[in-house]
């Protein structure tokens, strides 16, 4: 960061007595705080929170945003997130106070709306996925994933068939995927794709038996290929004894024209900030809910939403693998995904999913030319280029990545799928205009010049944002989140 040598950039800003806020006039008898909280709990001295004006609030926070990318400031392709716009209207919604103001420990009586949109939520993602029964608690996809399997050891473990531990599971997987097995204790297996890019079905064959609990699939999984041979996976696991679980992270390239039930899955989960366009961040307030096969739906985690005649009612499934997140979930990201839902319709919602998968092949065919194309064949909503022709001029894909923040451009994700070397994972998103497209293809192939020209140029990017190479991998498990006066 260029820092003026003129004029010190202040970073403390608290002074005692300044503020931010006015509390309204009290309302209620006024209550020594003793009373209500036992001493014990009580803070003897008062907590040292800066002591700032709204003003220096605002201009801590908007000069603090605009250091960092988001899809309100530019492109943002980083495959498998599906980083597409967020619409205004979803924020209008969410802020009517009868979905804003309530809480949920109100009677259900009084908040009737809000069941009811709940249950339509999961009546939607229902009809989406081509299956029964919805849980909308988790609070992410790879929450979703533990639910799921909770739900699928539940199952066997009430047909006695406790002995199933072992989940298949393919080589180009999300991490998050063997993660969750492992949470639930099951063994993972792996099984490797074929030249097509999809499971080796003979593989599959030889892995499954009496143990197999099932299998764990993203479809398009995370080359962006569509699985061909998918009824024939989905009866060899199902012949086995074994469930179907998709990792729907996926599912901007199917909605509307596929569907994952109809493919032969018992368990989807929906990552409602990619696909429904709530926002991503930081590991939440998301939401993933899971849809199931009705065979599964008694194992659902509870509380669900029923409708009784015109009434909504919360009931526990038969079988509850009980609670996964506390109260009802993350109401107003619910709020949101039905706002996107009921704003595109039916017919909306296929032409998101069409429009993703043309932006996403014509951006490839359009370079292919300059990155090495492991799976040139039809892609879904992302394709994976990979960076060995730029390795051999000494250029990483990671310098690639870096060197994008230089042009405006969040980086596409990169070294995954693993099975691809040097990869570069781009998922345009159907929220892009063709312009935008267009211009990212251009940059790319600078790069790919600068690669052979000045490949310094890149080893050494970025050589315009306000960091340059963090260690991330540190920052995220020795997070320093509090700033202290030196
Ligand atoms: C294929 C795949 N599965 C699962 C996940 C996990 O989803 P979440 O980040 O919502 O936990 C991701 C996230 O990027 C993903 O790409």
């Amino acid at each position: 960061m260029t820092m003026n040598k003129t004029v010190p950039l202040i970073f403390e800003r608290s002074a005692p007595g300044r503020r931010g806020y006015r509390l309204p006039d009290l309302d209620v008898p006024a209550v020594p705080v003793g009373d209500l909280i036992p001493q014990d709990f009580l803070r003897e001295e008062p907590p040292a929170l800066p002591e700032v004006s709204e003003l220096e609030v605002v201009r801590h926070y908007t000069q603090l945003s605009r250091r960092n990318h988001g899809v309100d400031v530019g492109f943002y392709p980083l495959g498998s997130c599906t980083m597409k716009y967020n619409p205004r209207v979803h924020e209008d919604v969410t802020s009517l106070p009868g979905l804003a103001a309530i809480h949920p420990y109100q009677p259900e009586e009084t908040v009737q709306g809000a069941l009811e949109l709940m249950y339509n939520l999961g009546q939607y993602l229902a009809v989406i996925s081509g299956l029964s029964a919805t849980t909308l608690q988790p609070a992410a996809g790879a929450h979703g994933e533990l639910t799921g399997l909770m739900v699928i050891k539940a199952y066997h473990a009430k047909r006695n068939e406790n002995h199933r531990r072992e989940m298949i599971i393919p080589d180009s997987a999300h991490g998050t995927n063997p993660a969750s097995c492992a949470m639930v204790g099951y063994k993972v297996v792996e099984v490797p794709s074929d030249e097509r890019g999809g499971v080796d079905v003979a593989a599959l064959k030889a892995l499954v038996g009496p143990n197999t609990a099932g299998l764990m699939l993203t479809n398009p999984n995370t080359l962006g290929l569509f699985d061909e041979n998918i009824c024939e996976i989905a009866d060899i696991v199902h012949d086995a004894g074994g469930l179907l679980y998709y990792d729907g992270a996926n599912a901007n390239a199917i909605m509307g024209i596929a569907r994952p039930g109809d493919m032969g899955f018992d368990v989807v989960h929906f990552n409602l900030h990619k696909t429904f366009s709530t926002p991503h961040g930081g590991g939440g307030p998301g939401a993933g809910p899971i849809v199931v096969s009705q065979e599964l739906a008694p194992f659902l985690p509870g509380p669900v939403v029923e409708k009784q005649g015109d009434r909504y009612r919360f009931v526990t499934p038969e079988h509850s693998i009980g609670r996964v997140r506390s109260f009802y979930g993350n109401f107003l990201v619910y709020a949101r995904a039905y706002a996107y839902i009921r704003s595109h319709g039916p017919e909306g919602l296929k032409q998101v999913s069409e429009t993703a998968v043309l932006h996403a092949n014509y951006m490839m065919q359009r370079l292919k030319d300059v990155y090495h194309l492991p799976y040139d064949r039809t892609c879904m909503h992302e394709f994976v280029l990979s960076g060995v022709w730029q390795k051999e001029h000494g250029v990483r894909t990671l310098d690639i990545a870096k060197r994008l923040s230089d042009y405006g451009f969040h980086a596409p994700t990169v070294y995954f799928p693993m099975v691809v070397e040097e990869a570069i994972m781009i998922e345009p998103t159907e929220t892009e205009p063709k312009s935008t497209l267009d211009q990212f293809i251009d940059v790319m192939k600078r790069i790919a010049e600068e690669a052979q020209e000045d490949p310094e140029l890149l080893t050494t990017a970025p050589h315009r944002t306000p960091v340059k190479r963090l260690d991330e991998a540190r920052a995220a498990r020795h997070p320093v989140l509090r700033w202290e006066k030196p």
